[in-house]
């Protein structure tokens, strides 16, 4: 088979990784993919919103199977497009994405179908945006409707923040148009996890716990990042909430897209906040996560190509999934200044070393070759994963492998997989 990743951060890394695995491929593409998937793939020039290309190269080169890594091109419709020309994608419609591309709309599923989730409101007034925030008081949060790249999350600690929050996405300076519109949601404690599932529509496959590391600093201090780390399984999902996660979100929400006309194939991403044993929906994102994907994909014991192949064919129902016992964990090492304005082009020193290790692999996210070595290109560039017998094993895998990697001003939390131990 002729696969095509698409996207060309860290998780496509990792599905490049786990897919090049196969027995199945016999040709492996990935646009616009990292000197990482180089190793593993063809890369190819196309970036992931350049549609007519991408589908013009599938199209030429009878590509079997597309498996698509972000959400972009899954927001502007590349598995309809895809699909209108017979070919096969792993990746929700345009439709189907809409559950990440607008959080109104989420919410709105969510309240119709009984999905537990933060009380809210939906906002394109000020002064209505106001008076809401007014009456539920601070700390309260605000989110621009459309995609920000992770970042159109404003937790503000008091009704003045929030004010100013808002007025900032409605006018258009924060966001452009994804902030045209606001949902403003109480503010929720509890811990998080990322629940993953893979489905056809009908038929619902959970995938492994995770837990994801959103603030830059240890301690979950400083801004919210794209993230800076995870680790699986996480234990916050115990087999109680793992249960009320499938009944009370995951299955109510498979089957309410499907009513609406928007039935969901793919992997779907339910960001969870789990408190007292109960658990509430912070979000749905219409794709793997990044990095939680890394951790979980190292964990897969199975091929997973039938699995993506079963989905494109809307069949998953004689499909099952195994997993390695151990656990996994992912450090992610950043560019100073990440998550604001970041450096680029430092010499990343000594990933030879770091491949010499036993269960410790790295995936590459902003890193650009350049003549014989390898540069930092983006805000998150390595994410170092290593399995172990234990989440504690995993991490000293993990930090033994970011030990050896150097480059002016990489960071990296000090702390990744530590909730995981507090609980042992
Ligand atoms: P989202 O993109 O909606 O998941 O929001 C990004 C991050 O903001 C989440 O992972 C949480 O850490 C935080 N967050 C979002 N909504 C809430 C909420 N209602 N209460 C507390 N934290 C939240
Ligand atoms: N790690 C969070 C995300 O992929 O949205």
């Amino acid at each position: 088979m002729k696969i095509l990743v698409i996207g060309g951060g860290g998780r496509e890394h990792a599905l490049v990784w786990k897919i090049a695995q196969s027995p199945l491929v016999t040709k492996l593409y990935c646009a616009p993919g990292n000197p990482g998937t180089a190793a593993l793939a063809e890369n190819l020039p196309i970036a992931v919103d350049q549609l007519d290309k991408l589908l013009a190269f599938a199209y030429e080169n009878k590509i079997d199977l597309t498996v698509v890594g972000p959400e972009q091109p899954l927001s502007l419709g590349i598995t309809d497009l895809f699909e209108a020309h017979g070919l096969k994608v792993f990746g929700p419609s345009q439709k189907a994405a809409f559950i990440e591309g607008s959080k109104a709309f989420s919410k709105d599923l969510m309240q119709k179908y009984n999905v537990p989730t933060a009380a809210y409101g939906v906002f394109t007034d000020q002064a209505e945006a106001e008076e809401f925030i007014n009456r539920t008081g601070a700390p309260i949060v605000v989110k621009a409707d459309g995609l920000a790249a992770g970042k159109g999350v404003i937790i503000a600690r008091t009704c003045e923040e929030a004010i100013v929050a808002v007025r900032d996405m409605l006018s258009g300076n924060a966001f452009g148009s994804a902030g045209s519109r606001v949902v403003i949601e109480e503010f929720l404690t509890g811990e998080e996890a990322s629940f993953l599932v893979i489905t056809d529509g009908k038929n619902v496959i959970p995938l492994a716990s995770a837990q994801d590391h959103k603030a830059v600093f240890d301690g979950d201090l400083g801004p919210n990042t794209g993230g800076m780390g995870a680790y699986s399984p996480a234990p916050v999902v115990t087999s109680a909430i793992h249960e009320k996660a499938m009944q009370q979100v995951i299955l109510p929400t498979v089957a309410g897209m499907a009513a609406e006309g928007r039935a969901y194939r793919g992997v779907l991403y339910a960001g969870l906040m789990v408190k007292d044993g109960e658990v509430k929906t912070l979000e749905f994102n219409a794709r793997f996560g990044d990095p939680e994907c890394q951790p979980l994909l190292m964990r897969m014991k199975s091929d997973i190509v039938p699995v993506l192949l079963a989905v494109a064919n809307g069949d998953l129902a004689d499909t099952k999934i195994e997993w390695h016992d151990k656990a996994a964990v992912c450090v992610v090492m950043a560019s100073e200044g990440y998550p604001g304005d970041y450096r680029k082009g430092d010499v990343i020193q000594g990933l030879e070393q770091v491949a010499e290790l036993d269960d410790v692999y790295v995936f590459h996210a902003g890193t650009a070759a350049k003549a014989d070595e390898c540069v930092t290109s983006g805000g998150r560039v390595l994410g170092v994963t290593a399995l172990g017998t234990t989440v504690k094993e995993a991490i000293d895998n993990a930090y033994r492998g970011v030990a050896r990697i150097t480059w002016p001003g990489a960071q990296f939390r000090s702390d990744i997989g530590r909730k995981a131990l507090d609980r042992d």
